[in-house]
């Protein structure tokens, strides 16, 4: 008799990523498709969703077909966010979708930011207005590309055109929606107001599901296609971020991811909706009824040190070498602008206090400080907001670095977590498609399935803690020190 499987697939900017879990909730399959984005010269960064859905097709059959012994009960799906693929009435992508880091609607942003102003933004959607997520988008859509607009029958995020492919249903998930700009994720519904802003007609966005609802069964023809049962349930799923909490077990309010990837992202699951939060973290609809998350999100972590290393070779390795400490000098990671909290794509990098003492292991450790400080920002908008959080898990490259764990520890003055062994967004969406059909029965019992990770915890020490305390102190001071002079620069660039 064959078993019961469920497949997470995240649909990501680089590459479509599919597991399978089992009743244990242990991966037995995975598979990755590559494909790029395309970069425009003046921030457009576009994709093409055929491509997905090809790249996906590819990633199933190859899970399926290596599966023989079990039958794929449920599908969930996550990925990128705030992209916007827009359909004609015929249900064809018109043009490619414009990317959540595609950062041509400046000018759109702005406007919206003027015209409606900060406060009803906020109290409408519960966010700011970000230039990657998805409304801005759809206004530079309607201006620049006029013709394009008219025809737009539907909108969808990107892993819900992949759902739309598989089932022909036009929905989303509330987490998914909660980025759109769009939604108003209080209330967990679209938001009649920003869509009539947007010029959008009620009928051209998806239904919005709860992330365990069911968006109903697979077509048979594509069903029999990818080697799956006709049978095989699609999960509305969540956006990547929510899924990668899920994935590390990041339920419930008081515990929270900070994930140092390219970009740096600190999450956390909340009770209630905080009107307080104004907008200044994302605050989206979380994965079940009645929950919400935080986010916050720094452009560049593992990116300034990529940067660092790309050009010094000084990171790598930091854990054999002594780097000088106590050196009052600051680093401000802003290399490609910043999301969180600033909300400025013209902020820059900058070092702060340099000596000719200084040396390379000085500037490395200040990129290091500098990262944990910026993350720093967001947890103390939490502490604003009155969230207590007594559990921190690290994820992502840059936890490989234990003096930066170190750091992360003190500047947050908490136990740091790190996690031996992520599986990511996709076996997110794996777990939320397997809760959703009762293979995992409930949240306590993925709790205990979870609990085989082993956790290395970092210590602050009282020291280190009084010192990074008042070097933020003036870490704090530096982005806005420095905003004027960062505008005259980039007027006189050419
Ligand atoms: C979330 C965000 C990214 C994208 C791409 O707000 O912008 O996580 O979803 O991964």
């Amino acid at each position: 008799m064959k078993r019961d499987c469920v497949i997470g697939i995240d649909l990501g900017t680089t590459s479509v990523k599919v597991v399978a879990t089992d009743e244990s909730g242990k991966i037995i399959r995975q598979t990755t498709q590559f494909y790029e984005p395309m970069y425009g010269k003046n921030g457009e960064v576009e994709q093409d969703p055929e491509i997905w859905w090809n790249s996906t097709v590819i990633a199933i059959r190859q899970i399926s077909s290596s599966l023989p012994d079990y039958v794929i009960c449920a599908v969930g799906l996550t990925g990128q966010m705030h992209g916007s693929v827009v359909l004609d009435d015929r249900g064809r992508s018109i043009r490619p979708a414009l990317l959540w880091n595609d950062q041509r609607a400046e000018e759109q942003a702005k406007r919206m930011r003027q015209e409606l102003g900060q406060e009803t933004i906020n109290r409408l959607t519960g966010n700011q207005v970000v230039t990657g997520f998805t409304a801005p988008k759809l206004m530079w859509l309607k201006d620049e590309e006029p013709d394009v607009f008219k025809r737009i029958e539907h909108v969808l995020l990107p892993k819900d055109y992949i759902r739309y492919k598989l089932t022909l249903s036009l929905d989303t998930d509330v987490n998914d929606a909660s980025g759109t700009l769009l939604f108003d994720v209080s209330h967990r519904k679209w938001s009649s107001h920003m869509m009539e802003y947007v010029g959008l007609k009620s009928s051209s966005l998806p239904s919005v599901l709860e992330c365990l609802d069911s968006s109903g069964t697979i077509l048979p023809n594509i069903a029999n296609d990818l080697g799956l049962s006709e049978r095989t349930i699609v999960i509305a799923g969540a956006g990547d971020q929510a899924a990668a909490a899920v994935g590390m077990c990041i339920l419930d309010e008081g515990r929270c991811n900070i994930s140092l990837g390219t970009s740096g992202v600190i999450f956390t699951p909340v009770n209630a909706f905080h009107e307080e939060n104004q907008g200044q973290l994302h605050q989206f609809c979380f994965v079940t009824k009645g929950t919400w998350s935080l986010m916050g999100v720094m452009l560049s972590a593992a990116a300034s040190i990529k940067w660092w290393n790309d050009l010094t070779n000084q990171i790598e390795g930091t854990e054999d070498r002594t780097i000088p400490k106590h050196t009052p000098l600051l680093f401000l990671p802003y290399l490609s602008g910043e999301r969180t909290p600033h909300l400025d794509m013209l902020a820059r990098g900058a070092f702060i206090g340099l000596h000719r003492t200084h040396s390379l292991p000085h500037l490395s450790r200040a990129i290091l400080e500098g990262v944990s400080f910026a993350l720093r920002d967001s947890y103390e908008i939490l502490l604003k907001v009155h969230i207590q959080l007594d559990q921190f898990r690290v994820t992502g490259g840059g936890a490989n670095n234990t003096e930066w764990m170190n750091i992360l520890s003190n500047v947050f003055r908490s136990l740091m977590n790190r996690v031996d062994h992520v599986e990511g967004a996709a076996y997110g969406a794996a777990v939320l498609a397997a809760l959703s059909i009762g293979m995992i029965p409930n949240m306590e019992a993925y709790k205990q399935i979870w609990k085989h990770h082993k956790l290395t915890t970092f210590e602050p020490n009282q020291a280190e803690e009084d010192y990074y305390m008042d070097l933020y102190e003036i870490f704090k001071d530096g982005y806005r020190s420095l905003q004027d002079l960062n505008r005259r620069l980039q007027h006189i660039s050419r």
